[in-house]
């Protein structure tokens, strides 16, 4: 018999499109992941017809139904363990979890940041990195921590940032490297192939060439 894939749910807040590729990766049986739930803090987000287009069960937990933070995270914390949750990705859930909720699924909830962590936590990254001046930027896939934006990193992707970029367009080219990184995320959690070791990510197997290098601009 096949081994049982790791149940995952993915929590959402707007379009969807990680949650799209996501679904996408884990159509491949061999995947060891399923996306087994969809959860989404608002009612109108896009991303909740994909999940049900997929036939994947789906619920809304918002503020209209559950007043307080706490309500809202005993009701995420409740459905996401009816649905028999082993590993939660965040994809563009537009909302802090509390440190009783992140402590109790420690390194169970991964977090997908456009932005190359620690660089720029927190939102409008792209305008940021604009500012700053940096000539990579990027994407990171981490183990969700209680303070914003932090804990341990399984996966990052970087672009270069050309000189006639806007936010938008820089924003672009970023969301395609987190449409590669968050599957590729998932698939090594899932494995098991990615493990926390103090708060670092170690990788079995991982087939970086140790001179690989992103030059921007080129040499
Ligand atoms: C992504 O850029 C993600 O990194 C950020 O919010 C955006 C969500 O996009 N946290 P989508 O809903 O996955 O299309």
């Amino acid at each position: 018999m096949a081994e049982a894939r790791t149940r995952t749910a993915v929590l959402i807040s707007g379009r969807g499109s990680n949650l799209a590729v996501l679904i996408a990766a884990a159509a491949d049986a061999q995947f060891p992941a399923e996306i087994a739930f969809v959860l989404s803090d608002r009612a109108d987000a896009k991303g909740l017809g994909l999940a049900r287009d997929h036939g994947i069960p789906t619920a809304v937990i918002d503020k209209a139904t559950h007043g307080t933070k706490a309500e809202m995270e005993a009701a995420f914390d409740a459905a996401l363990r009816d649905a028999g949750t082993e590993l939660i990705c965040l994809a563009g859930f537009m909302r802090i979890l509390s440190a009783p909720f992140v402590d109790s699924w420690r390194d169970r909830i991964l977090n997908i940041h456009p932005s190359l962590l620690p660089l720029f936590p927190g939102l409008k990254t792209h305008e940021r990195a604009l500012e700053a001046g940096v000539r990579i930027h990027g994407a990171t896939v981490h183990f969700v921590r209680a303070e914003m934006d932090a804990g341990p990193i399984v996966t990052q992707g970087a672009v270069p940032v050309l000189d006639d970029d806007t936010p938008d367009t820089l924003a672009d080219r970023v969301l395609g490297v987190e449409h590669r990184i968050f599957p590729l995320a998932l698939d090594l959690v899932a494995s098991g192939r990615a493990s926390v070791k103090g708060e670092r990510v170690i990788i079995d197997g991982a087939a970086m060439a140790p001179d690989a290098a992103l030059l921007s601009p080129p040499d």
